[in-house]
């Protein structure tokens, strides 16, 4: 059997590295990109209590992912996060993994306020934050639910108050907020987090997605670089998602996620688990393998990681790397659903 610093390959010799473990569905946030109102309405079918995996079978299926196949990092998505009762309870339990050697959330940072300090007692190290405009009102209609900027930022607040590493996520998408980025970068680089841009990528079915929208890496980094000179860095690890840039003659950095102009899969080490136990091998996959069945029927763990195993033996997915216009209406799981 796989000890935990030997990570186990796929059929493109890419290890898995990384975790990404959805706990809901839901959101307090309606972002047009993501989980537009019109379809995520109140009749939408949400997943049902029985239908989530309890934290003891997340923790359960961790520690094989952990101790087994390698994985090192953990990170916690949603929907939104927070929305889950008692999120800081399973922190802790993940924490107490051996072998997790970073636990990081996705949040709209709505719930931060309220939560940072417990999350980071409970061992969570870093979250990423979305916030898309510094307008309220273009954040308003973006976010669907006319959110307040100083909303999120008190959540950012919170979180770097209580000791959390932060990054902040924008989505960029042309004719939304791409006037915006000079702005986003002045105002994090004054506050002292890392900005992340984020081209506006074709997950699930429901956003409209044309590649006439997207605004890409390249546009991204000319803008700022007029005003503010850039120069790239190396990235911090293999398989980092993001492209690192530094201001000249200057420590702080941003980074650009950039799915379609300038795909990355061939360093993807990323599994993610939804919150109903189906494991996804990519982003933009269209087919799950359940979980959850065999963690409730009488599998052993030795028995479970066989079967993990023989998932990424297989795993051969390169979305962004073939994407074209006929693959973003092939039918793919929602944003919400799959975490990001
Ligand atoms: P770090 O650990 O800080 O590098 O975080 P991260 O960037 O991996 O996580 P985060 O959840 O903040 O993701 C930022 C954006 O990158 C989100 O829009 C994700 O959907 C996107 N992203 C993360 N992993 C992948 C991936 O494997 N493929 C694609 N296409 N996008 C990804
Ligand atoms: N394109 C790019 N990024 C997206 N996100 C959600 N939907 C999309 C999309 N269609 C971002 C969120 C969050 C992260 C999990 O993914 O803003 O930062
Ligand atoms: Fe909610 Fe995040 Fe999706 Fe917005 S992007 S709807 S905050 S899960
Ligand atoms: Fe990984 Fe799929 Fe994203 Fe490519 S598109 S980087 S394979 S998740």
């Amino acid at each position: 059997m796989n000890s935990s610093k030997n990570p186990i390959y796929d059929y493109f010799n890419r290890p898995l590295r990384d975790l990404r473990i959805s706990v809901t569905d839901k959101c307090n946030f309606r972002c047009t990109y993501c989980m537009p109102a019109e379809i995520f309405g109140p009749d939408y079918p949400f997943l049902k209590r029985k239908e989530l995996l309890s934290y003891e079978e997340i923790e359960r299926l961790a520690k094989i992912f952990v101790s087994s196949l390698g994985v090192q990092k953990i990170r916690i998505t949603g929907g939104e996060p927070l929305m889950r009762k008692d999120l800081p309870s399973l922190i802790r339990k993940l924490n107490e993994i051996e072998g997790v050697e970073d636990i990081a959330m996705t949040t709209n940072g709505s719930l931060l306020p309220k939560y940072a300090k417990e999350l980071r007692a409970a061992g969570l190290n870093r979250v990423s934050i979305s916030l898309d405009s510094l307008q309220d009102e273009v954040f308003g209609k973006i976010n669907g639910r006319g959110v307040t900027v100083q909303t999120v930022i008190d959540g950012i607040d919170a979180a770097a108050e209580a000791g959390l590493k932060v990054k902040i996520n924008m989505v960029v998408k042309r004719g939304m907020n791409d006037h915006e980025i000079v702005p986003m970068a002045k105002f994090f680089r004054e506050k002292g987090h890392i900005l992340r841009f984020i081209e506006f990528m074709d997950v699930g079915n429901t956003n409209k997605w044309n590649l006439k929208d997207v605004y890409s890496k390249k546009e991204i980094i000319e803008d700022i670089h007029k005003i503010m000179p850039l120069e790239p860095i190396e990235p911090n690890y293999t398989g980092e998602v993001a492209t690192r840039y530094r201001y000249q003659g200057a420590n702080d950095e941003i980074g650009v996620i950039s799915s379609v102009s300038d795909a990355f899969c061939s360093t993807c080490n990323r599994a993610r688990l939804s919150a109903n136990g189906m494991l996804y091998t990519c982003l933009f996959a269209s087919k799950g393998h359940d979980l959850r069945e065999p963690i409730r029927s009488d599998l052993s763990n030795d028995e479970l990681t066989e079967l993990l195993e023989n998932i990424w033996f297989k795993r051969d997915d390169k979305y962004s790397l073939e994407r074209s216009e006929t693959s973003a209406t092939r039918k793919k799981i929602e944003m919400s659903h799959i975490g990001g």
